[in-house]
């Protein structure tokens, strides 16, 4: 009776249990509601270690720090594709990419690794730079005075239209011949598309959360529609006819038509998937990267310094369209890294989620052990650690320096009872599942920022206005958006 309902007892030297009251959901309900509050609640009644029934799964909640790292250690009984394969085929459509399906023999990680570091990742960098100053910088729209005064709109959907529209390109390229670099009203009919682009993937983004949740797409009409165009307009037919792909999404094609049985479709469903994972997180990043600095004015202050130093050393100057800012440069700017990093923890939210492939035993940082079952799940919920006040002294504020160390440069020793941490910044996730994309994201999010102090006066229009909370409907994807938009106000210096 109690195994129909989805109960199950404790067994001896199992992590404290909490089932929730409703069958089958457990504590979905609360969980769902304020996941770091709930945890956080768990985290003092049960300590180190405890489960939770979610959804008819059984969730076992790492809550030491200083475990994270075993994690790792215990690799070879936890699977951390599984749950990624899972969600992308039931969200985007495309049949699975575990080569165990069948429908391809490539190995996604490995593209993905190669193809985010190193030439093609600096190649990506440059590409996005000057991507972002065409749509950044670029004289369309405005007429000439108009650009030099001062245009108000929301914070969010600013950052949101100007990475999507830049990233899009970085990633897919564009429609332009060859040779036909300043063809502008070829670059503003791609514009055109990649707004269309823009609003689908906002109505798909909508229902992640559900979809994630296991809900059918089916159910949300105009997010199917909407995915289905994405799909549709990255089909191979019609990116093969673009220009500047970026490296990942050339190889992605190659291999796709070589060594997959998919359909023309759900060749672009998976491109959908890339634009999703490049994105969903990055938008929202650069969000609340900006809104920190521009309610900080230390902070401004002395990114702005930084960013003039790096330009005088690399012998740039602001005003001059091409590069501003190489792979090799963002070294010189540890304050701005530090002033993102801080954003990110403040926002970030993923559940790393490995699933258990054979019973085993945990063993945690204090030495204790505890039984874990086959099919169940071992998650980190980084959220815990960036808001601990042990590692980070008053967690809720904006400290832009909170990443630098005495000498200036970045810090990367915080400590937990007085012992050194491996884990202690977890936006990108940890182990084998973290984010391929860390680096192209990091880059990205800076140049949108080093653009906009330097070619824009731009202020919050209420500098002391509340700080919108995260809409945790989305916790446990990534970053999350605030639950409001932020007016804001800039206008183009005249240099
Ligand atoms: C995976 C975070 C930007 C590509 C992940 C994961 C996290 C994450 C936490 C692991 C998910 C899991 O455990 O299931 C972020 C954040 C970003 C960001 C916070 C921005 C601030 C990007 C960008 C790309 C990207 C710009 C560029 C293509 C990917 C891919 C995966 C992934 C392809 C799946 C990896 C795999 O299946 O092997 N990301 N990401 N991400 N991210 Fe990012």
């Amino acid at each position: 009776f109690w195994l129909v309902l989805g109960f199950r007892k404790r067994q001896p030297h199992e992590p404290p249990l909490e089932m929730g009251w409703i069958p089958y959901l457990g504590c979905a309900l609360q969980f769902s509601k304020n996941p770091l509050t709930f945890l956080q609640r768990r985290k003092a009644k049960y300590g180190e270690i405890f489960t939770c029934k979610i959804t008819n799964n059984y969730y076992h909640f790492i809550a030491d720090p200083l475990s994270y790292g075993n994690v790792s250690r215990h690799g070879k009984y936890l699977d951390w594709k599984k749950f990624q394969f899972a969600t992308s085929t039931k969200v985007f459509g495309h049949g699975n990419m575990d080569p165990k399906f069948g429908n391809t023999s490539e190995n996604l990680h490995d593209t993905f690794v190669k193809m985010l570091q190193g030439e093609p990742l600096g190649h990506m960098t440059e590409n996005m730079m000057e991507n972002l100053q065409y749509v950044m910088l670029g004289s369309r729209n405005a007429s000439k005075q108009a650009k030099f005064d001062w245009t108000s709109e929301g914070l969010y959907s600013f950052c949101y239209e100007k990475m999507f529209e830049a990233g899009y390109m970085t990633l897919f390229g564009k429609d332009l011949k060859d040779h036909e670099e300043n063809n502008y009203s070829k670059l503003e009919a791609h514009r055109f598309l990649i707004l269309n682009a823009l609003k689908d993937f906002q109505r798909l983004d909508k229902v992640f959360p559900a979809l994630v949740a296991g809900f059918s797409i089916h159910l949300f009409r105009n997010a199917y529609k909407s995915r289905e165009a994405l799909a549709e307009g990255l089909c191979h037919s019609v990116l093969q006819k673009w220009q500047k792909l970026s490296p990942l999404i050339t190889l992605r094609i190659l291999l796709n038509d070589t060594l997959s049985n998919f359909d023309e479709m759900e060749k672009g469903r998976t491109h959908v998937a890339i634009l999703w994972a490049s994105h969903a997180n990055t938008l929202p990043a650069t969000f609340w990267a900006l809104f920190y600095i521009l309610r900080c004015p230390k902070a401004k202050q002395a990114i702005q310094k930084e960013i003039k130093m790096m330009l005088q050393k690399t012998k740039q100057k602001v005003g001059q369209q091409q590069s501003v800012i190489k792979q090799d440069d963002f070294g010189l700017m540890p304050i701005l890294d530090s002033a993102v990093k801080e954003a990110l923890r403040l926002s970030s939210a993923s559940l790393n989620i490995r699933a258990v492939k054979e019973d085993f035993r945990f063993v945690m940082d204090s030495g204790r052990s505890y039984a874990i079952r086959k099919d169940d799940y071992i998650v980190l919920y980084p959220p815990l650690l960036h808001f601990d006040p042990e590692i980070y002294e008053n967690p809720m504020d904006y400290q832009y320096d909170r990443f630098l160390d005495s000498a200036g440069q970045e810090k990367k020793v915080f400590y937990k009872n007085g012992r050194m941490l491996k884990c202690y910044f977890l936006p990108f996730g940890s182990g084998m599942a973290k984010c391929p994309g860390r680096h192209l994201a990091m880059n990205e999010i800076k140049q949108f920022l080093v653009l906009m102090l330097c070619y824009y006066d731009i202020e919050l229009l209420e500098p002391n206005g509340a700080i919108p909370p995260l809409d945790q409907s989305r916790a446990g994807l990534g970053v999350l958006p605030p639950t409001f938009d932020i007016k804001f106000r800039y206008k183009r210096k005249r240099l």
